[in-house]
């Protein structure tokens, strides 16, 4: 069954890209069903609107409370039926009433391996942290931040990074391999996992 997928951004979007990317080589038997974003000149919305994709877009700043917010949001999002929101560089805490309606269908990418460096800049931390291993997380959103339950981890070298720039640049590379995986995962594609786990052997531990 194609999975139907809600994207939450709030930046330059290249997670997005990259699962438009892979839906396209059909490594991911999935569709786009729109792009929302809390930041209306986010450059996520630009790419969203080249494929086609329906976009949303609407700011806090003229709420009163993050729930009231995110009320409006699943207004606006509601008339969509999907499987999966995929948060891809969103940076709005999401309050539990919100999560509550949409149980184990949000899904987050961090940045570290969890449970390490949670929270902002989990690269930063990690390299300030003098880390060997590194990586990235998807994992299920709850009230508590990235603790949700994990669904797929990346783990990376830190070698050669010389700063926390460049380790952001590596780990981004296994984020854009690591959140293809986890939609294969979750929408059973496994003959495609193996041959991606394939692809990257030596460089990107898939798991
Ligand atoms: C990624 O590093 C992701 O892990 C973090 O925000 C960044 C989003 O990057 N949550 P992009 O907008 O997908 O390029």
């Amino acid at each position: 069954m194609k999975a139907k997928i809600g994207i939450f951004l709030s930046g330059r979007g290249s997670n997005l890209q990259n699962i438009i990317n892979a839906i396209e080589n059909q490594e991911i038997d999935a569709s786009i069903s729109y792009v929302f974003s809390n930041k209306i000149d986010a450059y996520g919305l630009k790419i969203a609107e080249k494929y086609g994709i329906k976009t949303v877009s609407l700011s806090s700043t003229t709420f009163a409370t993050n729930d009231e917010y995110f009320e409006e949001i699943y207004n606006l999002i509601s008339c969509f039926s999907i499987n999966f929101i995929c948060l891809a560089g969103f940076m709005k805490i999401i309050p539990e009433s919100f999560i509550a309606k949409f149980e184990n269908k949000i899904i987050n990418i961090h940045p570290s391996l969890l449970p390490s460096f949670k929270g902002k800049d989990g690269q930063k931390q990690a390299f300030d942290y003098g880390v060997k291993i590194a990586g990235c997380t998807v994992h299920y959103v709850v009230p508590e931040i990235d603790s949700g339950k994990i669904i797929a981890q990346a783990a990376i070298t830190t070698e050669g990074c010389e700063d926390d720039v460049a380790l952001s640049e590596k780990i981004l590379k296994a984020e854009h391999y690591l959140y293809v995986y986890a939609l294969q995962k979750l929408t059973n594609n496994k003959k495609i996992t193996e041959k991606r786990i394939n692809a990257m052997k030596d460089e990107i531990l898939l798991y």
